[in-house]
C-alpha cells in the first residue's frame, strides 16, 4: 500500500482533517458528547504538538441535517444555510475542545458572524497555520448545494495541505455498504474515477472530481478507532488512499 503523501516544500506538513458532524454525536442521537470531542481533540493536538500543521473542516449533522430537511420539503437552500449555522456551532464546540488540550486555535467561517469567529481570509488561514495554530474552517464553502467535503476539498487546496484526512465511521472505502453488506472488501488504494464511476459512497462526486483536478490525495479513515486521527495526521498508512494511481 503507498503510504500517504511526504511533507510540503518547507518541511512542514500540513494536512485538512475532515471531521463530520457525526463524529462529535459518539453514542448519542444529537448533539456533541463532550467525551468524544475530547478524545477527538487531544488527538489532534497531540498531533499538532508534533509539528503537522492541522486544518480542521467540520460537517453540522449532528444538529441539523440541510438534506434531510429538504427532502422533507423544506426549501433547499434555507436547509443547507442552516446546516451551516450548524457547522459552526460544531467549530466552536473543537475550538474550546482543543484549546484545554492545549493547542491554540483560530476559527474562520465562510459566512460573516465576526462577534464570534474570523472570516476565512486564505492567506491569513496559512499564516494561521505557520504561526502554529489549528485553524477550524466552518460553515462549509458559504454556499448552499455543497457539502462540507466539497469545502474540506476546496479548503484543502486552496491552503496548500498535502491530504485530505477524512474520518468515517468505517474503515475505509469499499465495494459496498459495509454496514449493510458484511462481505463488502476494503480497498487499501483506490483511483479518483474508480470511486466516481462506481459511485462509491466515501464522499460525494463534487468533492472527489475537484480532488481528482487537484491531484489532492484522499484517506479515508475510521475515526471511532482510539488513536487513529493520531495516525492518520502523523501520516501512517491508515484506511484507504484515493489518490491517481491504482496498483497494477
Ligand atoms: P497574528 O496577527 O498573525 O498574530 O494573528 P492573531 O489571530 O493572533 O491576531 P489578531 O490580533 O487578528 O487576533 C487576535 C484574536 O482575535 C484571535 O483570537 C482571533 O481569533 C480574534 N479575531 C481576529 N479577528 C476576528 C474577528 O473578525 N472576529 C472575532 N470574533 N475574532 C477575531
Amino acid at each position: 500500500m503507498s503510504p500517504q503523501p511526504a511533507a510540503g516544500a518547507d518541511g512542514a506538513r500540513r494536512a485538512l482533517l475532515k471531521l463530520s458532524g457525526e463524529a462529535l454525536m459518539g453514542e448519542r442521537r444529537f448533539g456533541i458528547d463532550p467525551e468524544v470531542a475530547r478524545r477527538i481533540a487531544g488527538e489532534a493536538a497531540e498531533a499538532h504538538a508534533e509539528g503537522t500543521q492541522v486544518a480542521i473542516v467540520v460537517g453540522g449533522g449532528n444538529i441539523f441535517r440541510g438534506l434531510a430537511a429538504a427532502s422533507a420539503g423544506m426549501d433547499r437552500s434555507t436547509a443547507d444555510y442552516m446546516g451551516m449555522l450548524a457547522t459552526v456551532m460544531n467549530g466552536l464546540a473543537l475550538q474550546d475542545a482543543l484549546e484545554q488540550a492545549g493547542a491554540p486555535t483560530r476559527v474562520m467561517s465562510a459566512i460573516a458572524m465576526n462577534e464570534i469567529c474570523e472570516p476565512y481570509i486564505r492567506r491569513r488561514a496559512i499564516r494561521h497555520l505557520e504561526k502554529r495554530r489549528v485553524v477550524i474552517l466552518v460553515a462549509g464553502t458559504g454556499n448552499p448545494y455543497f457539502t462540507t467535503d466539497t469545502a474540506a476539498t476546496l479548503r484543502a487546496v486552496e491552503i496548500g495541505a498535502q491530504v485530505i484526512l477524512k474520518a468515517t465511521r468505517v474503515d475505509g472505502v469499499y465495494d459496498a455498504d459495509p454496514e449493510r453488506e458484511p462481505d463488502a472488501r476494503l480497498y487499501a488504494q483506490i483511483g479518483y474515477t474508480e470511486v466516481l464511476a462506481d459511485r462509491l459512497q466515501a464522499l460525494d462526486a463534487t468533492a472527489v472530481s475537484l480532488a481528482m483536478d487537484n491531484r489532492m490525495p484522499i484517506v479515508v479513515f475510521n475515526v471511532t478507532v482510539d488513536g487513529n486521527i493520531l495516525r492518520a495526521l502523523r501520516g501512517e498508512t491508515i484506511g484507504t488512499l484515493i489518490s491517481e494511481e491504482v496498483p497494477a
